[in-house]
């Protein structure tokens, strides 16, 4: 078999499918699939990008690593927020969006066969990147009996003689779920001594209600000698997903991997946009990340209210902008959204789309317009 046919379908690509149809239906439907903020980038952003791309050195090939200003700002980020200290020569490296680093971590540390632990249920990117770089994906369950954490003696039995990698994803797509103290230095004990690189997917760090500062493996794993890295996000942070920005801040070995393989496939990223990226990151960004995440609150619970009335279970959390709730019993996950879909033309995506280990739950996203997901619960009153 190729490593193509390999991939699992690409989970959003047959929900989207699905979507379309029922749009081309005439159906008046509200897509509470994709997790992709609904509300603009910060006038403040905008206008910083409006001079920006008027200046000339713009138009050249950019920094590949990430200009020094990028790579600053996102140190000294990491340091105000997270009390993590990393040089931003040797230890941060610039993104083109997260998920771009996430995809080409296997590529960086795996040789043909080698494996990499995966969590099921996740974000599908760690599976299919690790199959696309020839390696086997090592699955281990997150259940809703452990809060969506794996227990770390378990990832260490499980870690063999060829494990290179294990990803970790916290706070968690698609159940919310957070990492308690501890447990990012637990999991890091457990696996020291095979070789391991851990990386954290911290797409959603910030993603939480004001005053909120979940663990992090960077805060409890001294990046300069354990092997780990984290990967952060400005897509969800400062509604940028369609700017492709992000980074990667760990051990300057790791860091130096995952440079060498984007200094061979793309160019980096567009030097306007490292430049925004860079004034987000800068202290005043913490406002603009402060009105960014104000909207969720009211709207998580507004939307698991409904759902708890309507008879459903919930998983309990503030973090992320996701609803992660139980199908109805006697449904499956891919039942239930289809009927979601048929009977209430809301798009939800169904748990089996993270993994084996998702059925029976459904994931909402909480990134429509508030009147969109008033009327979307209203619907789950009635479904
Ligand atoms: C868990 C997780 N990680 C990473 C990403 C990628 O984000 P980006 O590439 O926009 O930084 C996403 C996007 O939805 C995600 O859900």
């Amino acid at each position: 078999m190729s490593r193509l046919q390999r991939l699992a379908p690409y989970l959003f690509t047959e929900i989207d499918r699905a979507r379309r149809a029922a749009l081309a239906a005439g159906r008046d439907v509200i897509d509470l699939g994709i997790g992709d903020p609904d509300r603009p980038t910060p006038a403040p952003l905008l206008d910083a990008m409006a001079a920006a791309i008027r200046r000339p050195e713009h138009h050249r090939y950019p920094a590949n690593r990430g200009s020094a200003t990028l790579r600053q700002a996102a140190a000294a980020w990491l340091q105000r927020r997270h009390g993590v200290t990393v040089d931003p020569e040797t230890q941060v490296l610039a993104l083109i969006g997260s998920k771009e680093g996430l995809a080409h971590l296997p590529l960086a540390l795996l040789e043909e066969g080698d494996e990499v632990l995966v969590p099921d249920i996740g974000y599908p990117v760690y599976a299919s990147a690790t199959l696309l770089a020839g390696g086997a994906p090592r699955y281990f369950p997150l259940t809703a009996a452990r809060g969506f954490l794996p227990d770390p003696a378990a990832l260490a039995a499980a870690a063999g003689a060829r494990t290179r990698l294990l990803f970790l994803n916290y706070p968690n797509n698609p159940t919310g779920a957070t990492a308690a103290p501890g447990f990012y230095a637990d999991v890091v004990a457990a696996l020291r001594g095979t070789g391991a690189v851990v990386a954290s997917d911290a797409a959603y760090l910030e993603v939480v209600p004001e005053g909120c500062r979940p663990a992090s493996l960077l805060r409890e794993a001294d990046p300069a000698h354990e092997r780990v890295v984290e990967f952060h996000s400005l897509s969800k942070m400062f509604n940028m997903t369609g700017w492709r920005v992000g980074f990667a801040a760990g051990h300057p070995e790791v860091i130096a991997a995952l440079e060498q393989v984007k200094q061979n496939i793309d160019s980096g990223v567009f030097s306007a946009v490292q430049e925004v990226a860079a004034q987000a990151l800068a202290p005043a960004g913490e406002d603009l990340l402060r009105d960014v995440m104000a909207v969720y609150p009211a709207r998580r619970r507004l939307m698991t209210g409904a759902l708890r009335a309507a008879g459903f279970e919930v998983f309990a959390t503030e973090a992320t902008f996701y609803v992660w709730a139980r199908v109805p019993r006697g449904e499956d996950s891919f039942g239930f959204c289809r009927r979601a879909l048929a009977d209430a033309a809301v798009v939800t995506t169904p748990g089996t789309g993270f993994g084996s280990g998702g059925e029976g739950w459904f994931r909402l996203s909480l990134t429509a317009p508030d009147e969109r997901l008033a009327e979307a619960a209203e619907r789950f009153r009635r479904l």
